[in-house]
């Protein structure tokens, strides 16, 4: 059933995609009244659980608000916020987010160099950079991990480890198995120092 409704929603982004144009500006104003309160007015978040968008490939951002929409990726405040929104609008959100200029949130913590250097090897050795591109940046579905919040990386990497977060596919779910929680705490560090 899960398999069945993300190939729907992979099917209904797809075939939306060249019919529509999406439209930033438009994406804007609905961002400014329905997001801004909890992402930040500039896509940067300043609150604790809750990520930046800022600079996230559209495509990542379409995929997700389908799966929030669909009840496929279950947060309760996403959930309502996506529910009824109509493919166009989520392309306008995605466009208007994905051109706003990524960076680190205001209250990044300092950088614990041991720490970072731990995270670096293991994002080395687990191929991160593969998937997430050699600067983090992200591409299509494939989500931006450089300057992300800390505590959000931490937490959403441990939800795919214990099977508690599922994407448009199962590759997180398989990267993560077995990772402990330190090497979790080293890659989230080392992510949210990049630039
Ligand atoms: C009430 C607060 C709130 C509002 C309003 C809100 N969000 Fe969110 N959003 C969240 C939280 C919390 C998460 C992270 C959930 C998690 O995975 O733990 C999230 C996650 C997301 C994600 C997934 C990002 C990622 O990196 O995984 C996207 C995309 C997103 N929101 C888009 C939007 C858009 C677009 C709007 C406006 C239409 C919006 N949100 C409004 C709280 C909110
Ligand atoms: C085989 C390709 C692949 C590899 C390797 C990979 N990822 Fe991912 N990653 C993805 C895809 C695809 C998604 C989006 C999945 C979804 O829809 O939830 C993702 C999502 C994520 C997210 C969610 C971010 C957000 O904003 O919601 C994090 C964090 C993440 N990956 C971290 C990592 C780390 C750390 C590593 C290395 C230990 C890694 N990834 C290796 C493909 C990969």
């Amino acid at each position: 059933m899960r398999r069945l409704l993300a190939a729907a929603a992979l099917a209904a982004a797809a075939a939306a995609g060249p019919a529509t144009a999406a439209d930033p500006a438009r994406g804007a104003a609905r961002a400014a009244e329905a997001c801004a309160a909890c992402h930040g007015v500039d896509g940067r978040s300043t609150q604790p659980g809750i990520p930046s968008l800022a600079g996230q490939p559209a495509e990542f951002i379409t995929l997700q608000m389908i799966l929030f929409r669909e009840g496929l990726r279950q947060v309760p405040a996403m959930n309502e916020v996506a529910r009824g929104l109509p493919d166009p609008a989520i392309e306008d959100l995605a466009a208007h987010y994905a051109a706003l200029p990524p960076g680190p949130p205001p209250d990044r913590a300092p950088r614990d160099a041991a720490l970072a250097e731990r995270g670096r090897a293991l994002s080395a050795r687990m191929n991160c950079g593969v998937c997430h591109l050699p600067d983090y940046a992200g591409r299509a579905q494939i989500p931006r991990l450089a300057g992300q919040r800390e505590e959000f990386l931490a937490a959403t990497l441990r939800e795919y480890r214990d099977n508690r977060r599922v994407g448009t596919d199962t590759q997180m779910n398989a990267v993560m198995y077995g990772v402990t929680d330190p090497d979790i705490a080293a890659l989230a560090h080392y992510l949210a120092q990049r630039d």
